[in-house]
Parts: structure tokens; C-alpha cells; sequence
């Protein structure tokens, strides 16, 4: 049977409970305890049916006197553990926009593009234009136009990437050259242009290979042009990209589009190493070009820029270009 002083008893258990919570979790747990379904007050409501009538009115409103005195103590203990919870929350969640930060990937350049921007700037400081022209480009620019007939083991379908509808006669070009043709059939000379840009291959990916690289061709056109220009530009070219010892010499060679034709090496570390292409334009393409020949001569040249990178950096293995492991561009200072 419950007393006045059990009441008392609980309300002042419960009150004390709930004066030490310090968060609304332990809160919630004493309101259960306390004012829960099981707690003595609901318990002791709930037997009230068993009294006589004269006791239950009365029990019943001591009852309820301390069960209102539980669940204000409970709201205000509520309502101040919330705000402090509020508080914290408010004060944890605070930004420091001052505290150092972890440095985020903001992207940058690859190296052949760096190489190709320093390419530019080079010729640029000369006086050269730079050109481009498309990677999807007309079968007819990127052979025919160049003196490489419909027979030139170049055009096979091991070497270029034919693109269908066949009957549109399209190639992914196979490499500048045909840049040269579009700036002649676009400009009068004197033409003093470099065409950097990106060629396709049909190669497997190896260590010397991939079928996507990238070449820069050089093109001058003006009166009175010699080999002689060519290899004075050659050599300057190479004391650029490997250094004030370098040296270039020309071996006669064959290309369609020059005449006479010269690979290119240069004297890099002690040995000589196969850069490029070039030569004298060949008047039958300047004369395709609409370019008088009787005023006019030029020369031409083209190299690969991965091959420039992997002498120039000692580089082995041709997965390091086009695999873009940044841990590779970082080596060349580029920041990432
Ligand atoms: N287009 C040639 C190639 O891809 C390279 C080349 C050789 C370019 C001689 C030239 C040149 O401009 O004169 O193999």
C-alpha cells in the first residue's frame, strides 16, 4: 500500500536522478525510471482502483501531485540540457577557416604538354607562327598531298587508323605533316610556321611504342631558303631541348613530301640518337600548294615529342608518358 511518505520518497529520488544528468541520453533513461510505464508513480496510479472510495480521491491526487512534480523537473532539466547540447554543437562544429589544410589535387600540365608550351615558346621568340590542324583529318592531306600515292607502304592498314564510313576518306592522321599543307593552301609565304599536335598509329603500346603520340613539325617557306637554314635552325632547336652542347647531324634520307630527304640525330650524352625528319620541301608539293616555285623554296622537319622527352630525360619505358601516374608528372616539377 502506498504512503504519503513513499511518494514523497520517490519524488525526491527522482528529482535528484534527474538533477545529475548531464546529457539528454541519461535523461531519457531516468524519465523511465521514473515516470516510465514500470516507474513506482505509474505503478502506485495504477493499483489506486484497489482502494476504497474515500482513500482512492485522495491517494489519487497525491499521486498525481508527485507525478507533476517529476515531469516538470524532467522538462526543465530538458529544456537546459538541450540548449547545452546546442551550445556545444554550435561551438564543435565551428569552422577554423585558418587551420593548415591538407592540400588538394588541383590538376596540372603533363609533361609533353609542357614540353609542346616550351616548344612554342621557343619558335614564338623567333618569329614563327604556331599551327594546328585536325586529328581527324582528310586522307587526301595527310598522303596524297604530301607526294605519298595511293600505293605508299605508309598508307597501309598497319600503319593508320582508317575511319568509317571508308567511302569519306578519313584518317586519324598519321602524322603533322599534313599542317603543312593546310597553312600553305591558306597562306602566301614567306611562311614560318611549327605545327604541334597529336598522331595516331596503329602500334601496340610498348616500351618505344604507342599508337597515340605526339609530333611538332617545322615548316619554312621564303625566297632564297636553303639546307643550309635548315641545319642552322636544327641546331638551335637542339642546344634548346638538350642543352648548349648538342650538336645535330643530317644523314640523307627518304620522305615523299622532301627532296632532297635527311634524318635527323643529335649528339645528346655522349652518342648520337635519332630525333626526326627532314629537308628541302619537295617542289611538287609546293607546287600542289599553289606555291611559286621559281620564288620560293623551303624546308621542313618533324620529330616526336615523347621520343624529344625520353632522350632528353633518360625516360626507358614508354607506359611512363601515357600512363599518367602522377608520381611521374611530379618528377618534372610539375605540381599536382
Ligand atoms: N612526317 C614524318 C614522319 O612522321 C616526319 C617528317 C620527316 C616530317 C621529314 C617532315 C620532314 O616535315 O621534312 O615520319
Amino acid at each position: 500500500m502506498t504512503s504519503g511518505g513513499d511518494l514523497n520518497r520517490w519524488v525526491q529520488d527522482a528529482l535528484s536522478d534527474i538533477s545529475k544528468t548531464a546529457n539528454l541520453e541519461e535523461l531519457k533513461i531516468v524519465r523511465i525510471a521514473h515516470a516510465g510505464d514500470k516507474s513506482p508513480v505509474a505503478l502506485a496510479s495504477r493499483s489506486l482502483g484497489g482502494l476504497p472510495n474515500d482513500e482512492r480521491a485522495n491517494m489519487g491526487k497525491l499521486i498525481g501531485t508527485a507525478r507533476a512534480q517529476i515531469s516538470d523537473s524532467l522538462e526543465k532539466q530538458r529544456v537546459i540540457l538541450e540548449a547545452e547540447r546546442d551550445a556545444r554543437l554550435l561551438r564543435e562544429e565551428v569552422v577554423d577557416v585558418t587551420l593548415p589544410s591538407a592540400r588538394g589535387h588541383q590538376g596540372g600540365l603533363h609533361p609533353i604538354s609542357i614540353l609542346k608550351n616550351e616548344i612554342s615558346d621557343y619558335f614564338i621568340a623567333q618569329g614563327y607562327g604556331v599551327a594546328e590542324g585536325p586529328e581527324l583529318e582528310a586522307e587526301w592531306l595527310n598522303f596524297d598531298a604530301l607526294n605519298m600515292p595511293e600505293d605508299h607502304p605508309a598508307r597501309s592498314m598497319q600503319d593508320t587508323f582508317f575511319v568509317e564510313p571508308l567511302a569519306a576518306r578519313l584518317v586519324l592522321r598519321t602524322h603533322t605533316s599534313p599542317v603543312q599543307i593546310r597553312t600553305m593552301l591558306e597562306n602566301d609565304p614567306p611562311i614560318y610556321v611549327i605545327c604541334p599536335g597529336r598522331t595516331f598509329r596503329a602500334d601496340e603500346l610498348d616500351a618505344t611504342h604507342t599508337p597515340v603520340f605526339h609530333q611538332v613539325e617545322g615548316l619554312v617557306v621564303d625566297r632564297g631558303i636553303t639546307m643550309a637554314h635548315l641545319k642552322g635552325t636544327l641546331d638551335l632547336f637542339a642546344r634548346e631541348m638538350f642543352g648548349s652542347e648538342a650538336l645535330t647531324r643530317l644523314r640523307p634520307s627518304f620522305f615523299p613530301f622532301t627532296e632532297p630527304s635527311a634524318e635527323v640525330d643529335v649528339f645528346f650524352n655522349g652518342r648520337w640518337i635519332e630525333w626526326g625528319g627532314c629537308g628541302m620541301v619537295n617542289p611538287r608539293v609546293l607546287v600542289a600548294c599553289g606555291v611559286d616555285v621559281n620564288e620560293f623554296s623551303g624546308f621542313a622537319f618533324g620529330m616526336g615529342l615523347e621520343r624529344t622527352l625520353m632522350v632528353r630525360h633518360g625516360i626507358s619505358d614508354m607506359h611512363d608518358i601515357v600512363e599518367g601516374d602522377i608520381r611521374f608528372s611530379r618528377a618534372f616539377g610539375v605540381g599536382i
